[in-house]
């Protein structure tokens, strides 16, 4: 029996070493899973739900995807396309708009947090779950690979699934959620209370993950760290220590506790973090370089885009029928 996996990243802004530990690197070993079958999307209707630039959209929607070649996905092995381009996302979104409620939508904790911090809220931040809904159940996915603070979007994807089922007779499958099992939320550097993220404030605190070795030396260097010197993992009491011991545990697979002992400074800590965290970017970025050089990256999202449309076409044909539209002749 095959696994059906989707996942989905936004091109919001560069990659981040919180979105590798977090995301894709789950997604590439659910990738070499033998079991299972991958679609991974760059989620690019996503990113209009809040202002965005037109004129970077597009190259941050190529640099996504090529790092996520670069990070070991595999595009003959996973179906690897952008959102945008397979045009039963927007049309099955429609579908899932007629079957959540618009205070289902108003109650999700993310429209809450983002509508309440802008003067304009687009129409598409309060539907954007009905459009995650729609990425997900378009290809029969059993797992969903999402970091923590996507599952109530996910949950609402369950729901919408069954209520659909129930109201129109079998059409999804009800997908599950994986999330990392080890990590690693990475914290930002800078300020280790919040987490590590595309669109902080200032880039000192985030490793992104086209960072040269020298930039990644310097922002390790200069992290939060605290007054007593002692090497201990204790996320509450001492946030940016701890962060970056879950970091080189994550990239070493040791348990940070163990390995906090075996450390008598912060400068060798650090010292060991900046060493794995470019050991795991350079090769990263000299095949990323690459991909960008080949200039053949557009052909291989097209002929992901055409197997993705091949995939989610039936579904939504199914969803059509089930939920009472006329069949296209
Ligand atoms: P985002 O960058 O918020 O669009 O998130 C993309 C994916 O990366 C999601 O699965 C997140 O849960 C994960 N992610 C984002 N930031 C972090 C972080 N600092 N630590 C761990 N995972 C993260
Ligand atoms: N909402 C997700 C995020 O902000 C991105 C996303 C969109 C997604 N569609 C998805 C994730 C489907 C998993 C499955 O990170």
């Amino acid at each position: 029996m095959t696994t059906t996996v989707f996942s989905g990243l936004k091109p919001t802004g560069s990659l981040h070493l919180g979105n590798y530990l977090g995301a894709i690197r789950q997604m590439i070993d659910l990738q070499d899973d033998p079991t299972t079958a991958c679609r991974y999307a760059v989620v690019d209707l996503h990113s209009l739900t809040v202002e965005h630039d037109p004129r970077r959209l597009s190259e941050l929607t190529l640099e996504l995807a090529g790092l996520l070649i670069a990070c070991g996905v595999d595009p003959d092995r996973s179906v690897l396309f952008v959102q945008s381009q397979v045009p039963a996302h927007a049309e099955l979104a429609y579908l899932m708009e007629a079957t959540v409620a618009f205070g289902e939508l108003r109650r999700m904790i993310q429209f809450r947090e983002k509508a309440g911090a802008q003067d304009r809220v687009r129409a598409a931040l309060l539907t954007y779950p009905a459009l995650m809904a729609a990425d997900i159940l378009a290809y029969d996915t059993d797992l969903v690979t999402v970091g923590e603070d996507q599952c109530q979007h996910l949950e609402l994807a369950r729901t919408l699934a069954h209520r659909f089922n129930g109201r129109y007779g079998e059409t999804f499958v009800v997908p599950a959620g994986v999330h990392p099992a080890h990590v690693a939320r990475v914290m930002d550097l800078v300020d280790p209370t919040r987490k590590m993220g595309k669109t902080s404030t200032s880039s000192v605190g985030v490793i992104s993950l086209l960072d040269p070795p020298r930039v990644v030396e310097r922002k390790i260097g200069r992290a939060t760290t605290d007054g007593d010197r002692v090497v201990r993992y204790a996320p509450d009491e001492k946030p940016g220590v701890s962060s970056l011991l879950a970091v080189l545990g994550a990239l070493t697979g040791t348990h940070p506790v163990p390995l906090a002992e075996s450390y008598q400074s912060y400068v060798a800590l650090k010292r060991d973090v900046a060493a794995a965290v470019i050991a795991l970017l350079e090769p990263v970025q000299r095949t990323y370089a690459q991909i960008r050089d080949d200039g053949d990256l557009d052909v291989v999202l097209r002929d992901g885009a055409g197997r993705a449309r091949q995939l989610a076409g039936p579904t939504l044909e199914r969803a059509h029928r089930a939920i009472g539209l006329a069949p296209a002749a």
